[in-house]
């Protein structure tokens, strides 16, 4: 017996990851598709798509465990995985525009968000990871977490944050190339997508620049599907073009 071809999404609300689900549903290769959220339930159209599984989480460090255990336990093969958790603004969080803007809550809360949250993803979906089949997991990170591309400040927390889960990135890059040389982790920069994240800062963006989720989420899966699997972490944008560090 062969077994399944799955795909799953984390932060599968949120508006990428929304985009993401409903393109992976679409995907002939995959016979289930697995949404992690914070959310109780699936949005209203896709309660009866039977190749959905809705879980809920509430993203700490032993109920993202528990998740992957859950997925362990329904034989999940993982073969495409979108880790789309972040934050950029929240109740009282603010992109800081100057170092006296920087609060050590906010520091806190942004990272767990767009780094901790990830890289636990990472860990413990090991377990599910694909033996046999190319397996590509695609983790949202950001043009400004390159440190040579940082010309304009500001953003102390997101930047830093999105930093910090490119080094835990590549660190888990090295190391899965020795145990799960099958598989291609992605740090990926969507471009700027009108998503709850991005609404109050979209003004300075010309229409032609600001994405549609379903957009992003046609390139991601297109990248998921042909980017090589080569032992390193890619950091690419939605064009597939490399950033760099
Ligand atoms: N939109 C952009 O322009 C843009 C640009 C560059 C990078 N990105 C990155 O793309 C990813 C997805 O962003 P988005 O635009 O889809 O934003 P979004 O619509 O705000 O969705 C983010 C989702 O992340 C989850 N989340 C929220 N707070 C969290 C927390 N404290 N801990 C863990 N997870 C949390 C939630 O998922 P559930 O509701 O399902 O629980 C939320 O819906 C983020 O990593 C973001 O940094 C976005």
């Amino acid at each position: 017996m062969t077994a399944l071809k799955d795909g799953l999404v984390t932060a599968a609300s949120g508006g990428i990851g929304d985009a993401m689900v409903r393109t992976m549903l679409t995907d002939p290769i995959l016979e289930r598709v697995f949404a992690v959220s914070s959310s109780k339930e699936a949005p209203k159209d896709l309660r009866n798509n039977g190749k959905l599984n809705w879980i809920q989480c509430d993203y700490s460090s032993v109920d993202i465990a528990k998740t992957a255990s859950r997925l362990l336990l329904m034989n999940c093969n993982l073969v495409m995985g979108a880790i789309c958790n972040g934050v950029l603004h929240d109740n009282g969080i603010k992109p800081e525009k100057r170092m006296d803007d920087i609060q050590e809550e906010t520091l806190n809360r942004v990272f767990t968000a767009n780094a901790i949250v990830p890289i636990l993803w990472v860990k413990e979906l090991k377990k599910v990871f694909s033996k046999r089949d190319i397996c590509s997991i695609a983790i949202l990170s950001a043009r400004v977490g390159s440190i040579s591309d940082n010309r304009l400040g500001g953003w102390y927390s997101y930047r830093a944050s999105k930093c910090a889960l490119n080094m835990l990135l590549k660190t888990s890059a090295i190391e899965l190339n020795r145990k799960h040389k099958n598989v291609k982790l992605i740090s990926f920069h969507p471009g700027t997508t009108d998503t709850k994240l991005s609404r109050p800062f979209q003004s300075s963006v010309s229409r032609d620049k600001l994405f549609t989720p379903d957009f992003v989420a046609t390139k991601l899966m297109d990248l998921m599907r042909k980017t090589d699997v080569d032992g390193e972490l890619a950091y690419l944008d939605w064009a597939g073009a490399p950033i760099d560090w």
